[in-house]
């Protein structure tokens, strides 16, 4: 029997009113070009103006739409923001106003933390450091929050991204001062590593983030007033500050490569970890498994209780054909462990693109991938044209445990290539249905 997946829960609605209202108004509109002409108060004065004057964003008459503003900076952040202003662009409709809580996980933040590297890297040219210092990490990052949101991003980016000050600082890390950090590192090898990345390979042989990783561990290794063995192990303490190196070594890095070139190294690192895991929240399963359990004694029954749950899978978050493969198989172990012995995927008919938003979501690819603004056709992203694929079911006996954490790529489907993608254009396949 066929078990169509769709749901119409409100808050989609409510996505697809906000969109058309968007392509309502969208015609005569331009791209929100971020235009910042910096009359920076001066880091080192200790008074700031108050009420600083930045003749910035000035709305053009181009733009009625996009809900521009001028953005209420501090004016004591030292980021130099004109370095990255095409990637805060790229980064605000990544992070798009209502879009932002489904785009979150695969595009918003990935996408949004890399921009904050790339403008903490950019800085360290002049600044000749890799860190903000907690006196203005609060600034800055509220300051790019307003630059952001000032371009349509959503107004509670840091809250739906989880960022704090501290990810603008060094944290635990020791070295922070860019001629110290250069004498440290293997510069070569992390630019022969990481200067130009191909994602796919990156995710698989890890050659980039093994060089930042070395590199890290290189910083890392200067604080010699800590222990680095806790009974053979690398203490916590020591783990937690090769992390915070990582970050130090990245910015480094975006320091070193074209912004646009930095955004696609960053966010081709970033991806293999992202499509790593399932991003969704699973509610409990008792209701399948008390219509799917055992032997199915009514088809119809389990289905639809299999078509309720996943419809409440449906309104959380796109998620990549990765995504959705680690998805399907944490939900089908979860089911067998229930007692849903029977593939029910198979037999309710359930596709890999059925964990992804519904309606005119899609799968996105595992590529990192950023939204589109178009003036015709407005807010655009490119979907999985492979989508339409049957939810792989756990072949494992029942009982078998969780699907091992150390699952790697190789064991995924192939990596959809770029040429099978399609553009989605989701307004105009909302304005369709
Ligand atoms: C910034 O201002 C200077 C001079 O005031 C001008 O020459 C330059 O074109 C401006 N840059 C941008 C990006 O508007
Ligand atoms: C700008 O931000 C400051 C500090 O958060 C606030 O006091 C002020 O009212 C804001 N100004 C405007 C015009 O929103
Ligand atoms: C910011 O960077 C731009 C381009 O690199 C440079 O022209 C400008 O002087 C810098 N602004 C400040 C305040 O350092
Ligand atoms: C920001 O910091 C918080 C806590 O300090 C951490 O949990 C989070 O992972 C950090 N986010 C990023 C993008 O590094
Ligand atoms: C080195 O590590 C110790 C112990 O965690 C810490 O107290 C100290 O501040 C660190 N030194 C530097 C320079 O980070
Ligand atoms: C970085 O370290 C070098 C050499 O140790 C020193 O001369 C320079 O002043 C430091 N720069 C900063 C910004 O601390
Ligand atoms: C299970 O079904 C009941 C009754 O249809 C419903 O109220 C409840 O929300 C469902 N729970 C889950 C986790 O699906
Ligand atoms: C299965 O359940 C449905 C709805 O409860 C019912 O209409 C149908 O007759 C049942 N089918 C069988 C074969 O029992
Ligand atoms: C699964 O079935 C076994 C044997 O029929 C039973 O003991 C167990 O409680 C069941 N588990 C769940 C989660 O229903
Ligand atoms: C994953 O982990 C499981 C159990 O820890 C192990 O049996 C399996 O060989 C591992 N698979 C890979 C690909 O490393």
């Amino acid at each position: 029997m066929v078990s169509r997946i769709s749901t119409n829960n409100r808050r989609w609605l409510l996505l697809q009113v906000t969109l058309l209202m968007l392509i309502s108004e969208v015609t005569s509109s331009d791209l929100p070009m971020l235009n910042i002409n910096q009359t920076q108060s001066s880091v080192e004065s200790p008074v700031l103006d108050p009420q600083p004057v930045f003749p910035l964003l000035a709305p053009s008459p181009l733009m009625p739409f996009i809900p521009i503003g001028v953005p209420n900076l501090t004016g004591k952040c030292p980021l130099n923001f004109s370095n990255a202003e095409r990637v805060l662009t790229t980064t605000a409709i990544d992070c798009w106003d209502s879009l932002a809580p489904y785009l979150a996980n695969a595009v918003c933040c990935p996408q949004l933390d890399a921009t904050i590297k790339i403008l903490i890297g950019q800085s360290s040219v002049a600044s000749r450091t890799l860190a903000i210092s907690e006196a203005h990490a609060k600034d800055c990052l509220s300051d790019i929050a307003q630059i952001l949101e000032a371009q349509g991003s959503n107004s509670r980016l840091l809250e739906i991204c989880s960022l704090y000050p501290s990810n603008l600082t060094q944290a635990t890390c020791p070295m922070i001062n860019v001629t110290e950090v250069e004498n440290t590192i293997d510069i070569p090898k992390i630019i022969e590593s990481c200067g130009k990345i191909d994602p796919v390979k990156e995710c698989r042989h890890k050659v980039c983030e093994s060089a930042i990783m070395d590199a890290a561990v290189e910083i890392a290794s200067k604080n010699y007033s800590m222990p680095d063995m806790v009974e053979g192990l690398l203490s916590l303490e020591r783990l937690a500050m090769i992390d915070d190196c990582k970050k130090i070594v990245i910015r480094w890095l975006a320091s070193k490569l074209d912004t646009s070139d930095a955004s696609k190294v960053l966010r081709g690192i970033s991806s293999c970890k992202i499509n790593k895991v399932c991003p969704l929240v699973f509610p409990d399963v008792k209701n399948v498994s008390k219509e799917c359990g055992n032997t199915i004694s009514n088809q119809t029954t389990c289905c639809n209780a299999m078509e309720n749950y996943m419809t409440q899978l449906q309104d959380q978050s796109f998620v990549t054909n990765l995504q959705a493969f680690n998805c399907a198989y944490s939900l089908g172990s979860s089911l067998q462990k229930a007692n849903v012995s029977n593939n029910v995927y198979n037999i309710c008919r359930v596709k890999l693109k059925d964990f992804s938003l519904q309606d005119s979501g899609c799968l996105f690819p595992s590529l990192p991938l950023d939204v589109t603004y178009d003036e015709s056709t407005g807010i655009g992203f490119k979907c999985d044209l492979n989508d339409n694929v049957a939810a792989p079911w756990p072949n494992s006996q029942a009982y078998s445990p969780a699907p091992s954490s150390n699952m790697s790529t190789s064991n995924l489907p192939a990596l959809p290539k770029a040429a099978s993608d399609h553009s989605g254009k989701l307004i105009s396949s909302l304005l369709r249905n």
